[in-house]
């Protein structure tokens, strides 16, 4: 295996400790530094991990930085990403690639022109529950898929995050944040989306915040909270999406897909692995065995197998895929905005399948 790549950490805020605690069981990737626009957290996580907080421009520049994981805000994840390309250096972000299109096409035309690498969460993906599931598709278990759905209702995230206000900000909304997670599975189960139609509503203008020291403190609402749509893949499947931070509790399964002779139900694409069921017509629910994926994966396992993608081969968590996603997405807010269906301009190549496997392995 060839030198782990050296990551810089910028934004050790709520999810920065689940990659943290990946790092230390995965070869392909070494924490080096870390940076945030609170200087007290930074240095509190590098205590804690035995390495540099640097101020966010140094990280930025360092020279044991080949890797910026950009794990700040959606609103500031096109310009982390943009000065990390600038600098040379390969970046992978938290979801959205960036809040708005316009910032992840400049990002995505950045790194092609600098020829680093971009990738973007989710990589739940890439674990045993979507690759199981995409796996039996692929080898005919539900025959030709026809549809499928996808459902994310919850009250909101303000109930336990501590600092909720971008997830009702631009850049934020269910769609934004949570759709990620449900679309980039589509993706990977059915191919890419050629149009989209879609409808939201906007019911409250403030949340208020039920945890921490924040807690009854009311943040503005600038989203639509209750976004629902068709995706019309360019196979011709069609995916229902809903994604509600506007319902108290739901029994649907997060995701379903349909064929001509079977069944699938898919488990949470915002976890890595769960039991993927299977009905063949005329037969009954069965639970199918982890067939394919990464196992025992959690957060940083994109960055791993991007840090393991030999030369040339793009990574499964690739900017491409996140562009597309992203695309998807904001076309959908548009159509619903607009009221007519929205062709989508971009698309994408499936990734690529994921073996089962414990870990990405450097080439
Ligand atoms: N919290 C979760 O459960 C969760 C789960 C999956 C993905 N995510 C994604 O992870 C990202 C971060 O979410 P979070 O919940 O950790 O947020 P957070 O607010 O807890 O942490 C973000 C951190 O980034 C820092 N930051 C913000 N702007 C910065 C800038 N310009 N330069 C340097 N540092 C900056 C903040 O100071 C903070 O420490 C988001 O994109 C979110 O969608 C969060």
């Amino acid at each position: 295996m060839g030198q782990p790549l050296r990551v810089g950490i910028v934004g050790v805020g709520a999810i920065s400790g689940q990659y943290l605690s990946t790092f230390e069981r995965l070869e392909s990737v070494r924490l080096t530094a870390v940076a945030d626009a609170d200087p007290a957290r930074a240095e509190a996580v590098a205590r804690a991990r035995g390495v540099r907080a640097l101020a966010v421009d140094e990280l930025i520049a360092d020279a044991e930085v080949d890797v910026v994981l950009n794990l700040t805000i959606p609103a500031a994840h096109a310009e982390i990403a943009l000065k990390a390309v600038a600098a040379g250096k390969h970046v992978y972000g938290e979801k959205p690639l960036a809040a708005t299109l316009e910032d992840a096409e400049a990002i995505i035309d950045a790194g092609r022109e600098a020829g680093v690498r971009v990738g973007c969460a989710p990589d739940t993906v890439l674990g045993t529950g979507v690759q199981t599931a995409r796996k039996a598709i692929d080898d005919g278990a539900i025959g030709a898929p026809v549809a499928a759905t996808a459902t994310m209702a919850t009250p909101g995230h303000e109930r336990w995050h501590p600092n909720p206000d971008f997830y009702y900000q631009p850049g934020g909304g269910p769609l934004l944040d949570m759709g990620p997670y449900y679309v980039t599975a589509l993706v990977t189960l059915l191919g890419p989306v050629a149009s989209v139609i879609g409808a939201a509503s906007h019911t409250r203008d403030e949340r208020t915040i039920g945890s921490g020291p924040r807690e009854g403190e009311v943040v503005p609402v600038a989203v639509d909270t209750h976004v629902t749509g068709v995706l019309r893949h360019e196979s011709g499947a069609l995916s229902t999406l809903v994604m509600s931070f506007d319902s108290v509790a739901t029994r649907a399964s997060n995701i379903e897909v349909h064929g001509q002779s079977g069944s699938l139900i898919v488990p949470d694409p915002n976890g890595f692995d769960g039991d993927v069921l299977l009905h063949p017509l005329g037969g009954a629910w069965e639970t199918l065995p982890p067939s394919a994926g990464y196992r025992g994966a959690a957060r940083g396992y994109g960055l791993a197998d991007l840090a393991a993608a030999p030369e040339g081969v793009p990574a499964r968590a690739d900017g491409a895929l996140a562009y597309h996603v992203l695309d998807i997405m904001t076309s959908l807010l548009a159509s619903a905005e607009g009221g007519a269906a929205v062709a989508v301009a971009s698309t994408c190549e499936r990734p690529a399948a994921v073996p089962l496997q414990d870990a990405p392995q450097a080439a």
